[in-house]
């Protein structure tokens, strides 16, 4: 397993369950199942609904004893609704509950888009805080604190193109230490993630084997399918693997830690295996320069609501 190692030495393993889609129902068992295959990393969000589940199933591994709370990295996410400096506090304390932990490793703002404190989902633009109204330089301060405080070990930021990290980066007293973008060979962002090094924020994919199981209404007609790219298919066949383990090898020789979700025992054990294929450069090559682009999370799900004050711009840089 590879290791990306923070200034204060500690260390995040590359490869972890992401939580993203997995049910109520079936997340506490695939975390079970995640810890006992080897994993310890597990990443989660409060717009997940689903973190007292793997709460239940961190507090049942701690208590028989599978892993102790110190070798597990867990990281969770701030939603849109508690940007605002003194709802930073209530949304962490929210998620600490759930997730039923003393502190977090990593703790990452969702999105660059602020809502008001009662609205999960935008359907209007009152639903929206502005820019003005909830600026991130505030968030990022409440997101301090909670390091300060000790609560969580790392803060970071998901989603974040890259004048949304110059405008932190301007104001912040503690650096970000993460982004966690959306990254697979039909979305490589390059230029993203060298931005990204040059500011030693690190560098998480979400949705690496293309989020089939995305909600419809993340879904268009025409959206290519990553896993049946014909070019994965033969690099996964020369190395006698699975197309979604070549997929998340190419994220960790990156050096981007990689957060496959899954709630199949098979499969999740499958997937940490990823992290023993040895890609070489010809496959790097094929698999980095493929046709086909695409963004699959593209938030247009805040950007079009009616009267919603944020663009496309405030979300990516053109490509
Ligand atoms: P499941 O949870 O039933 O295993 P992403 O991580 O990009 O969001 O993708 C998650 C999707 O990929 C889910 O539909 C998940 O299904 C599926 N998946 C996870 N691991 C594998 C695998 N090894 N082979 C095929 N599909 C997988």
């Amino acid at each position: 397993m590879k290791y990306i190692t923070f200034e204060n030495g500690d260390k995040l393993p590359m490869l972890g369950l992401g939580t993203w889609k997995s049910a109520p129902g079936e997340v506490y068992q695939a975390v079970l199942w995640a810890l006992e295959a080897g994993y310890r990393h597990i990443d989660c969000a409060a717009v997940y609904k689903n973190e007292k589940e793997v709460g239940d199933a961190l507090t049942k591994a701690f208590k028989d004893g599978l892993v102790k709370r110190e070798d597990v990295f867990v990281t969770s996410k701030l939603w849109n609704n508690a940007h605002e400096r003194d709802q930073v506090q209530v949304g962490f304390n929210q998620t600490l509950a759930d997730l039923q932990l003393e502190y977090l490793d990593l703790y990452l703002i969702h999105w660059p888009v602020a809502l008001r404190s009662h609205v999960m989902f935008p359907e209007k633009g009152a639903d929206f805080l502005d820019h003005a109204a909830a600026p991130l330089s505030e968030t990022w301060a409440g997101m301090e604190a909670l390091k300060k405080e000790g609560k969580v070990r790392h803060i970071g930021v998901s989603n974040f193109n890259q004048s949304k990290l110059e405008e932190i980066l301007a104001s912040c007293e503690i650096k970000p230490e993460m982004n966690q973008i959306e990254l697979h060979p039909y979305l490589p962002q390059q230029k993203l993630v060298s931005f990204c090094r040059s500011h030693q924020i690190n560098v998480t994919a979400y949705s690496p084997l293309g989020s089939a199981d995305r909600p419809s209404a993340r879904k268009k007609a025409n959206d290519p399918v990553l896993m049946q790219e014909q070019v994965f298919q033969e690099i996964a066949d020369k190395h006698g693997k699975t197309v979604a383990q070549i997929l998340i090898a190419w994220s960790l020789h990156r050096d981007v830690a990689v957060i496959p979700k899954s709630v199949n025992k098979d499969r999740i054990i499958q997937n940490l295996e990823s992290a023993d294929i040895r890609l070489d450069g010809s496959d790097m090559e094929a698999m980095s320069n493929l046709k086909t682009k695409h963004r699959y999370i593209d938030g247009t799900f805040f950007t079009e609501v009616p009267g919603s004050p944020y663009a496309q711009s405030d979300l990516w840089e053109k490509a």
